[in-house]
């Protein structure tokens, strides 16, 4: 009790933003980089990555961003070795269990995005309880991003459109960029603001192809373990800064 009110106390105030963004996606990246230059195992990156999430996800709330969405698996990530997936779906779980409260308190509803349903069932079912236990709440929609990839959306997007049309309730004259938006995994979200990706990568791994089109991108060097609170607000403070044109004038 004691200790979580000195948390508290020491937390920043947010600064003034003039253009606080809706929703900020997060490409989480350098859990591993963070753990190898500590000489510690790869899985102790991943561990020290979830207090970022928790710091990121307060800094939004504190800002009044209303989305977050954060690339926590790849639909590639797969491929890594199978002790080290295990190892992210156990803390995966474990974050779930210990943070549900924690939502709960900061009126965060939880939602996830990927093919969820190929995830370990025990993964699936902390996933479910939790975004049952949030679903009430208005406050910033946290959005994980979990054995997803873009591609793989566009594909199931393209699925469902089939589909539509099959049954009759989609003309295929019809079909635009707004109406095929609402074939994705993220049609109740609108598209990132801001992207951020961390470790200083300049790449987008898969991750949200269709949205991110018009998205302002922020690459911080920072391994995401060591991206907290004020790394977060000054990737913000940089995007309050960008002109944004959509390809008008
Ligand atoms: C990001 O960190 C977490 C996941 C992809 C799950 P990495 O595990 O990719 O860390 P690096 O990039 O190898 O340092
Ligand atoms: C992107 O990071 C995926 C996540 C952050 C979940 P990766 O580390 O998997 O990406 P690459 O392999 O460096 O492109
Ligand atoms: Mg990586």
């Amino acid at each position: 009790m004691a200790k979580k009110e000195v948390v508290e106390e020491e937390r920043s105030a947010p600064p003034e933003i003039a253009n606080v963004p809706q929703h900020v996606a997060i490409i989480m990246d350098g859990n591993g980089r963070w753990a190898a230059e500590r000489g510690k195992p790869r899985t102790e990156g991943h561990r020290a990555g979830a207090e970022s999430v928790r710091a990121c996800a307060e800094a939004c709330g504190d800002l009044g961003i209303r989305y977050l969405t954060l690339y926590a698996f790849s639909s590639e990530n797969w491929k890594r070795p199978k002790t080290e997936i295990t190892a992210l779906m156990t803390l995966l779980e474990r974050f779930l269990k210990s943070q549900t409260k924690e939502m709960l308190k900061n009126n965060i509803r939880l939602q996830a995005i990927g093919r969820i349903t190929d995830l370990p069932v025990k993964s699936q079912k902390s996933l479910h309880d939790s975004i049952e236990a949030t679903a009430d709440n208005d406050g910033l929609n946290l959005i994980l991003a979990l054995n997803y990839g873009g591609r793989e959306e566009i594909i199931d997007g393209v699925r469902s459109v089939l589909r539509h049309i099959q049954d009759g309730l989609l003309d295929e004259a019809m079909l635009d960029p707004q109406i095929f938006s609402k074939h994705l995994y993220t049609r109740y979200y609108p598209d990132p603001d801001l992207l951020i990706r961390t470790s200083g990568e300049m790449r987008i791994s898969n991750f949200l192809l269709w949205q991110i089109s018009y998205s302002e991108i922020v690459i911080s060097e920072k391994f995401w373990p060591d991206f907290k609170r004020e790394d977060f607000f000054q990737a913000v403070q940089e995007y309050s800064r960008r002109q944004r044109r959509f390809g008008g004038l």
